[in-house]
């Protein structure tokens, strides 16, 4: 099998990055979004990326206008028709996917791969909605999807053998770096990342250390390239509250429980960078201070 053209569904920040990095490595991109104003919004985030690589010196000007002539937004489904692989990268509802992969079904060739970026919603659940669960794969990237190496591909109990090596080989054709797992909540990812996470903020409960400290021991002493908190912020409160609900569903384990203060901030709409408020608060984005009530 080979793919010769790419469809993304949903302009956000994902979908926004995969479009980039696909075009980028040389396929046409069809994006396909609600509406005029979201895909407006999501390609001029393409195009403000792409010209700061321009000015930074890491891409020609004629590269770039190569990269934005193979992107191709749409507002209508049957523009994906030539699509030899979709990836969807829609909001984080299984019945909005599934809708968005019913209407899919009759309108995309027979042999593309279907492939979903979601990080929570089972893989498996989505590929019932289709007719064709053996061409139905999971293509997890990482945030931000521009910079970060890793693409997790996930194989259900149904999925094609060649359909999965391919969606692999198409992985490696993007310049990323692949990795094999199965259709299990969190992938790999995921299952390890959550719960390092959550024990972050278990830690601060019981005065183990300030928010600051904490950030400050994982970066300093272990390496990472942002301490847990800082990175609790950038994935988005609500994200990790919902995966960790999803692990412990599945494992029942403690460690995988959501604790109190992360969930009473994201019911207060503290998100993380996204809402301007999390474990920081980003009034001045390059600056995130630690919110005044979390200060020890
Ligand atoms: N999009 C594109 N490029 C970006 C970017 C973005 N959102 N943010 C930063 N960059 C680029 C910068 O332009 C810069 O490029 P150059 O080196 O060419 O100048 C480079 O990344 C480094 O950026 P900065 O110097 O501004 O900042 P930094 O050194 O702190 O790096 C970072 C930023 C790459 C995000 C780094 O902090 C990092 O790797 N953080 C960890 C991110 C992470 O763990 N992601 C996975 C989250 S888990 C997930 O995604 C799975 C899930 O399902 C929840």
């Amino acid at each position: 099998m080979e793919i010769r053209e790419v469809g993304v569904l949903g302009c956000g920040l994902m979908g926004s990055g995969i479009a980039q990095v696909a075009a980028a490595s040389g396929y046409p991109v069809t994006i396909l979004e609600v509406n005029k104003e979201l895909l407006d919004r999501g390609l001029g985030n393409i195009s403000q990326r792409v010209d700061k690589l321009v000015q930074k010196g890491s891409l020609k000007s004629d590269e770039k206008a190569a990269i934005q002539g193979r992107l191709h937004g749409t507002t209508k489904i049957e523009d994906l028709k030539n699509c030899d692989i979709i990836i969807e990268a829609i909001i984080e509802k299984v019945e909005e996917k599934n809708r968005m992969w019913r209407s899919l079904d009759s309108i995309v060739k027979k042999d593309a791969i279907l492939a979903s970026n979601t990080s929570s919603v089972s893989i498996t659940d989505m590929m019932v909605a289709t007719s064709r669960p053996e061409r139905f794969v999971g293509v997890h990237f990482m945030n931000p999807v521009p910079i970060m190496q890793l693409v997790e591909v996930i194989k259900t109990i149904a999925t094609d053998q060649t359909v999965y090596e391919t969606a692999i080989d198409f992985v490696k054709k993007l310049g990323k770096q692949p990795v094999r797992t199965s259709d299990r909540p969190g992938f790999i990812v995921n299952r390890v990342l959550v719960p390092y996470l959550l024990d972050a903020i278990r830690a601060f409960e019981e005065g183990v250390g300030s928010i600051e400290d904490i950030d400050k021991s994982m970066k300093l002493g272990c390496g990472h390239p942002m301490g847990p908190f800082i990175l609790l912020d950038f994935v988005g409160l609500d994200t990790t509250y919902y995966i960790a609900n999803i692990l412990f569903d599945e494992f029942k384990e403690p460690r995988f429980a959501p604790p109190g203060l992360l969930k009473r901030m994201v019911v207060a709409g503290w998100h993380g960078r996204k809402t301007g408020k999390g474990f920081y608060d980003y009034a001045d984005p390059n600056n995130p201070k630690v919110m005044e009530h979390l200060k020890r």
